[in-house]
């Protein structure tokens, strides 16, 4: 679905993602793993048009899209949550979501067509979409639903998940890794999630692909990626 080849991103003398190529087929859950500073956001970023890339190509269903702008890219099936939310705090979650969900469609939508869209995204996510339950007092694990709901009111084929995990306690950790799995099984999106952290990641994800200084260190399966004796040392230090 998703070809990734030589892709690299330079800021002034810093190579912040290096050549590095990758495959997503349809309907599989990707693992992008990797300390802080690795180059798993900055690789969204070329993904979901954010950034241009330096070199390299991204091909999504044989046709090249880096380079796109981030509405185009949308438009054709890719989206991405970030990592630090910043939803509309004057807005309900719903208008939050009928945005994004304005912001996905090509054709042009009532806003009535939004809101039962962001209405789908919000009970997908498990958040409300009353039309007056608002930001303020959210915690963690509601302000990243409301990113996935966010991105889901697009209507994807491909989704880029940024650490959906970040800032969450154990028992919110797994309900977020279940979620993401049942995007996979109930509406066949297909899926690749970053996280800097293996955890229960590891248990979701048919494969891994772990970054390292803006390098690909590992590719495989997850069983395979806590045994590797380079990502071992990156995730623990030299021994
Ligand atoms: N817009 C930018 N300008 C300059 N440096 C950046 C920019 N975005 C990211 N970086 C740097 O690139 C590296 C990779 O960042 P990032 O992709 O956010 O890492 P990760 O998501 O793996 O933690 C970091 O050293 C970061 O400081
Ligand atoms: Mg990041």
């Amino acid at each position: 679905m998703l070809v990734v080849e030589g892709l690299s991103k330079r800021f002034g003398g810093f190579l912040a993602v290096d050549r590095i190529s990758f495959e997503v087929r349809q309907g599989e859950i990707l693992g992008l793993i990797g300390p802080n500073g690795s180059g798993k956001t900055t690789t969204f970023n070329l993904i979901a048009g954010n950034l241009r890339p330096t070199a390299g190509s991204i091909r999504l269903d044989g046709a090249e899209i880096g380079g796109l702008p981030a509405y185009a890219i949308c438009h054709r099936g890719i989206a991405r949550t970030f990592q630090i939310p910043r939803p509309f705090h004057k807005l309900s979650l719903l208008e939050n979501v009928a945005l994004a969900a304005f912001y996905g469609e090509m054709k042009g939508i009532s806003r009535a067509e939004a809101e039962r869209r962001a209405r789908q995204a919000l009970d997908l996510v498990g958040l409300p979409s009353d039309p007056s339950t608002r930001t303020a007092g959210l915690g963690a694990a509601a302000l990243k639903k409301l990113e996935l709901a966010r991105a889901l009111a697009t209507r994807p084929r491909l989704l880029l998940a940024d650490e959906s995990l970040g800032g969450l306690d154990a028992a919110e950790m797994e309900q977020a890794a279940d979620l993401l799995g049942s995007l996979r099984s109930r509406m066949g999106i297909t899926i690749i999630w970053v996280e800097h952290i293996m955890g229960v990641l590891m248990r979701i994800v048919d494969r891994v692909i772990v970054l390292d200084h803006g390098e690909k260190i590992f590719e495989g399966a997850p069983a395979q990626a806590a045994v590797d004796p380079r990502v071992v040392e990156v995730y623990l230090g030299k021994t």
